[in-house]
């Protein structure tokens, strides 16, 4: 579901032309429609309210101020990872003390920062990582809500750089070694524990697996508790699919029914991390074709997007529908099927490696220098993972609303490449 339709063969985001804004602001474009965010935002809000959430919008999905900006005038709240993630959402007027930070690799500055901010949680992926956040709250005279991050081991059946929950991977701990360390908390006062964290990896299209790893959580708590830990929530992180192919996510509320019946009975409190299932429909990227052209019986259509704008399908593989703006083929309810009028095509960026590509072999129609390009379902892990390799500038970000729009960063300049650096 999301607010990008054709009408009379013509892209529209909402009510606004997207030729409109490759005309106003240039290509490559992010592209986000307001509506789709909220409806997402809402979407889980409304399907969870029974055990009265507390939804932490996952930054590193999409960082913009501009959107962080809808989701904390929206009721969200924020799941973050870095120093820099909990800057971002102070920027934003977020409430922190509903913020929870994750991550392997926490640094005692970025602890100090968390606990001078009030964070709700600290999820704790290590013994290392729990000392650590003990001598800093230690420092500051102050108590540290702790989470214990588990891993616990449900396969969740996504991509191998994606997988989170599997034993192996580095995130969590086992239910023993959380078991040790749930100890360790209730004879220090620098600690409180106040509950359980999972993460099992995105994008998960089944409820399966949450349905297991409320069940495990559940038990956990209640060992917790039986230890005399006041151990209130279970927060199950992000991972919620969405719409890459064709119409293939649940609804918020399929997620929601594995999971609040057992939260319900436990008597306890529930966050959500999730990122993708709000932003990734609701953005695009639009870009212009530079050229095409034919080599060792192949057609190439190269337009000025790369993989350092977006690099999913670079990195894990992944699929994304695309479709000229203007097309001259309606666009078809499969993006993988051998397309009357169409034909196969790899579609490129000007970057120096044969992994610059955001489709391969995939059935457009027929395509010319200046024609506009969307890749779609591209809000999530886009700009947020983009890069300056081969020294291009990021591209802008506009948020659309109905048919007005804002430009919520400026595309970088070439000055921008060079401004940090020294000679
Ligand atoms: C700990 C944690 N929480 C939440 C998320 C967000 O996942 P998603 O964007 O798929 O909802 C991630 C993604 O990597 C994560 O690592």
């Amino acid at each position: 579901m999301d607010y990008f339709h054709y009408k009379n063969r013509e892209l529209l985001c909402e009510e606004t032309p997207a030729a409109e804004l490759a005309a106003k602001y240039g290509t490559p474009l992010w592209v986000y429609s307001k509506r789709t965010l909220l409806h997402h935002l809402r979407q889980i809000q409304k399907a969870f309210a029974e055990v009265d959430p507390v939804i932490c919008y996952s930054v590193k999905s999409n960082s913009n101020l501009g959107i962080l900006k809808v989701m904390q005038e929206a009721g969200s709240s924020f799941d973050v990872v870095s120093g820099g993630e909990f800057f971002r959402v102070k920027q934003a007027g977020a409430d922190t003390t509903k913020v929870v930070f994750a991550g392997v690799g926490k640094t005692d500055e970025e602890i100090r920062f968390a606990l001078e901010n009030n964070v709700l949680m600290f999820n704790v992926e290590s013994e290392a990582e729990l000392d650590a956040i003990a001598a800093v709250a230690g420092s500051m005279e102050r108590v540290a809500p702790v989470a214990l991050r588990l891993n616990p081991d449900i396969d969740a059946k996504t991509h191998a750089k994606t997988t989170t929950g599997k034993k192996g991977n580095k995130f969590g701990m086992d239910i023993e070694r959380a078991e040790q360390l749930a100890a360790k908390v209730l004879g220090d006062k620098r600690l409180e524990l106040r509950g359980i964290h999972m993460h099992l990896g995105s994008p998960i299209l089944t409820t399966d697996p949450y349905a297991e790893a409320v069940v495990k959580a559940v038990e956990v708590v209640e060992k917790f508790r039986a230890r005399g830990h006041d151990t209130r929530w279970i927060n199950l992180g992000g991972g919620f699919g969405i719409n890459y192919r064709k119409q293939e996510a649940l609804p918020a509320s399929a997620y929601a029914e594995v999971i609040v019946p057992a939260i319900k009975a436990a008597g306890c409190r529930l966050a959500l991390e999730p990122g993708r299932f709000i932003v990734g429909n609701s953005g695009i990227l639009l870009s212009r074709v530079i050229y095409t052209k034919r080599e060792g019986g192949k057609l190439f259509v190269i337009q000025d997007a790369a993989m350092n704008d977006l690099v999913r399908p670079a990195m894990y593989d992944a699929f994304h529908r695309i479709w000229p703006a203007s097309p001259s083929v309606d666009p078809p309810s499969d993006y993988e099927a051998e397309l009357p009028g169409c034909e196969p095509a790899d579609v490129v960026g000007p970057i120096c490696e044969s992994g610059d590509y955001l489709a391969k072999g995939r059935w457009l129609p027929p395509m010319q220098r200046g024609d506009l390009v969307v890749t779609f379902s591209a809000g999530a892990y886009g700009m947020a993972m983009s890069s300056n390799y081969n020294s291009r500038p990021k591209a802008a970000e506009v948020l659309v609303d109905g048919s007005s729009h804002k430009l919520i960063r400026r595309r970088e300049t070439y000055d921008d490449l060079v401004a940090h650096e020294l000679v």
